[in-house]
């Protein structure tokens, strides 16, 4: 018989079983807990909630590691090209040369995007944010290509192809137009990460010269990104995806969660927060006193995580890429001092150390970023791009799970109780008898 927690409330005993995770991780099953008790759990923020079983990532929080299907994140890192990584997360094993060939091809066949949809990218004002006409143009692709169905591998491969193509010709092409620039087309004969920084910084008039570095750099970038089990952003898609709406509505409303500050959108405020240190004099002192007085809304972004009790793996791998990059392309920003004495302070203040917080992935991408050229509003949308095949491989899951319900959380309602109705002509106006 499987092991049981016994819970006791008032004059009522009852038990339930309990999970165990493929690592030893251990929940209790509260599945049958209102039927038995009445009873709810209350758990804001979910800290202390399993919503699925998944066998797409593992993380271990307190010692720093992150698994995809098993395969450590510092492997995958050094030796594993994205799209092979977004293969292995969504199909559950790393392709053969086969079928990674025949996946490149379809990444190719669908890499560009219907013309019409230009115009739309046109009448966005020019000072939209890239990831809010992101959200808006990947729920626009159902209106271009109504028609699919994921029955077998073969059309799951398609339809991933078609977005992680045309999300990352969209995020090109946004960036262009909103430089007034000519659209470049992506390059049949160029990898996914190369053609996205051909497509990003080509130009009729002063062709792009593809930095070996800046591509690795970028595909370390995106590998890292592809996935990181139920975070803010994934959880978004699994939820609304469980309404069994189309893939389209659920990634777009993966990339509008994915926008705030304290998820993805990190990475532009990180260096907004170093630019602003820097333009107050690179008093690193202050921002970590700022950081720790309670009266003061300030955080150190890029620092801390919700699971990660410890420095965040995809950080160090990140800071690692930063140094190389920098290097390579002879530059010395001076951002990174700023940086590297910030986290020097921090780690050594025994809040930071107290309250477990350390570098997350966000606190050096934004350096390697900038030294490609990215705009920093783009930040959040090359995180979107990187994290779209973790989206995808945890929304299909989803869908296969036998157990897989509507998802529709309880409350505890803390409102008036019932009210009489008071027709307008008899309420007294406040301040008035
Ligand atoms: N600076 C200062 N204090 C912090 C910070 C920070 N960056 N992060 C957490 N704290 C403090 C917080 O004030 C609270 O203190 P106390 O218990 O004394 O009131 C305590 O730590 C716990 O904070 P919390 O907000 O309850 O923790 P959480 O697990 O809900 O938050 C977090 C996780 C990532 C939202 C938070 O650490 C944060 O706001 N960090 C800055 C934003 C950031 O870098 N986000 C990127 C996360 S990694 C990318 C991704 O996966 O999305």
């Amino acid at each position: 018989m499987s092991e049981t927690v016994k819970l006791i409330y008032r004059d009522k005993c009852i038990e339930l079983p309990l999970i165990e995770g493929a690592e030893g991780e251990l929940a209790i099953d509260i599945g049958k807990l209102r039927q038995k008790t009445g009873l709810i759990t209350f758990d804001p923020g979910y800290a202390n909630t399993g919503s699925c079983q998944s066998a797409i990532t593992f993380m271990d929080g307190e010692r720093g590691i992150l698994r995809y299907r098993g395969y450590s994140i510092e492997e995958l890192a050094e030796k594993s090209i994205f799209t092979e990584t977004a293969y292995l997360l969504i199909h559950g094993a790393l392709p053969t040369r086969r079928e990674l060939n025949h996946f490149s091809v379809l990444l190719n066949d669908n890499s560009l995007i219907h013309e019409d949809m230009q115009a739309f990218f046109q009448n966005f004002p020019r000072a939209s944010h890239p990831m809010g006409i992101l959200a808006s143009m990947v729920t626009a692709l159902r209106s271009f290509y109504p028609a699919y169905s994921i029955t077998n591998e073969e059309e799951l491969n398609l339809i991933v192809a078609r977005l992680m193509s045309k999300i990352r010709t969209m995020a090109a092409m946004s960036y262009k137009i909103s430089k007034g620039h000519k659209v470049i087309y992506p390059r049949p004969d160029l990898t996914y990460c190369a053609n996205f920084l051909n497509m990003m910084f080509d130009n009729p008039v002063k062709p792009y010269r593809i930095d070996d570095t800046l591509v690795e750099a970028l595909n370390v970038f995106w590998v890292l990104h592809a996935d990181h089990e139920q975070n803010c952003s994934t959880s978004t898609v699994r939820m609304v995806g469980s309404g069994k709406v189309n893939i389209y509505a659920a990634i777009s409303a993966g990339i509008s969660a994915l926008w705030g500050p304290l998820h993805g959108g990190a990475n532009q405020s990180v260096i907004e927060m170093l630019m602003d240190i820097q333009k107050n004099g690179g008093d690193v002192q202050k921002a970590v006193m700022r950081a720790k007085d309670k009266n003061d809304p300030f955080r150190l972004m890029g620092f801390g995580h919700r699971v990660y009790k410890t420095y965040d793996p995809r950080a160090k791998i990140m800071k690692r890429m930063c140094d190389k990059v920098l290097r390579k392309l002879k530059i010395s920003d001076p951002l990174l001092d700023i940086a590297l004495k910030l986290e020097e302070i921090a780690l050594q203040d025994s809040y930071f150390i107290d309250h477990n917080l350390y570098p997350n992935v966000d606190f050096y991408s934004g350096i390697v970023l900038r030294a490609m050229g990215i705009p920093t509003n783009m930040f959040t949308v090359m995180f979107a791009i990187g994290r779209l095949p973790g989206w995808i491989a945890q929304w299909k899951e989803s869908l296969d799970d036998p157990k897989w319900r509507l998802s529709r959380p309880r409350q505890i309602y803390i409102g008036n109780t019932v009210q009489k109705y008071i027709p307008i002509d008899e309420r007294e106006v406040a301040g008035q008898s």
